[in-house]
């Protein structure tokens, strides 16, 4: 008889982690057939899959995207917020879209990496907003927010821009939720022009950024956490190659880049950490 998910064999659990790094560059631990278990039970119940071996065996074969993707989409980490740790949105407003207009930049272009449910790239649609609102005339530019995700199933829900009370409790002030959305039913829709400034994507990290074009701003934030250090060097070169003379670099609280990269001048802003792209 087959092994359940429960009683995991030890090497179906490697031939996962083997098959989940290379899909999109998370670095499952050793001991984390837990996670795995509680993450994937429900998709093997719904496809009829009798233990993770097969699961494998059959997501390793071509023509298996839809099953890949819930797969990767099971095992990822969604969790986002409203203006995210507050300092990066603050050194946009001082710093970055000052240092912009001055250089009369046009169109601005910020690329929202791993957006997730899209809560960073409204934010900064939003920041912008109301930086225009306190500077009338100063930043006219164009502003395209290019936000990517692996997630499918993420990029349909932060396309459609709209947030149960859950999501809406974290993280948005007050004045931002009456100034830039509206009710619908039970939910609050992002108002449609700082909608109109973000295009949505899926993009695995791991693949090439030719197509994007090039960036003034890149927020890649929470999302490196989950890669091995040689992956992380390999999208923060490639990053630095995406991005405009002078351009910043947002990463998440708990990201680095030390001994990772050294294109890069750390700029200590706003009791956070930001960082430039060295000429
Ligand atoms: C924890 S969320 C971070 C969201 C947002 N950047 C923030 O800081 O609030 C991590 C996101 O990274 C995405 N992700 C994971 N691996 C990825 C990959 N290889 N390429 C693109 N996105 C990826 C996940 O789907 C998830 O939405």
């Amino acid at each position: 008889m087959s092994v359940p998910l429960g009683k995991m064999q030890q090497n179906d659990y490697a031939r996962f982690r083997e098959f989940l790094e290379k899909a999109c560059g998370i670095l499952l631990g050793e001991n984390k057939q837990y996670l795995v278990t509680s993450r994937l039970s429900r998709i093997l119940k719904e496809y009829g899959i009798k233990d993770l071996g097969e699961l494998v065996s059959i997501i390793e074969k071509p023509g298996q995207s839809d099953l890949r993707d819930k797969v990767i989409e099971a095992m990822t980490t969604n969790e986002t917020s409203w203006f995210r740790d507050n300092h990066p949105y603050k050194s946009l407003q001082d710093r970055v879209f000052p240092e912009l207009a001055k250089a009369k930049k046009n169109p601005i272009r910020i690329w929202s990496a791993a957006c997730s449910s899209g809560q960073e790239p409204y934010s900064i649609s939003m920041v912008y907003q109301d930086f225009q609102i306190k500077n009338p005339g100063l930043l006219t530019a164009n502003l395209q927010i290019i936000a990517t995700d692996i997630s499918p199933s993420v990029i349909k829900d932060a396309s459609r821009g709209r947030y149960d009370g859950l999501a809406m409790a974290r993280g948005i002030p007050p004045e931002m939720k009456e100034r830039y959305f509206t009710r619908v039913g039970d939910e609050w829709e992002v108002d449609a022009k700082i909608k109109s400034r973000v295009q949505f994507r899926q993009l695995n990290l791991l693949q090439s950024y030719a197509l994007l074009g090039k960036f003034d701003v890149i927020f890649c934030r929470n999302v490196l956490i989950y890669f091995s250090t040689e992956l992380k060097r390999d999208i923060l070169s490639r990053m630095a190659q995406a991005l405009n003379r002078g351009g910043y670099l947002f990463l998440g609280g708990s990201e680095s880049l030390t001994g990772i990269s050294d294109r890069f001048e750390m700029i200590r802003h706003n009791g956070g950490v930001i960082y430039r792209l060295k000429d």
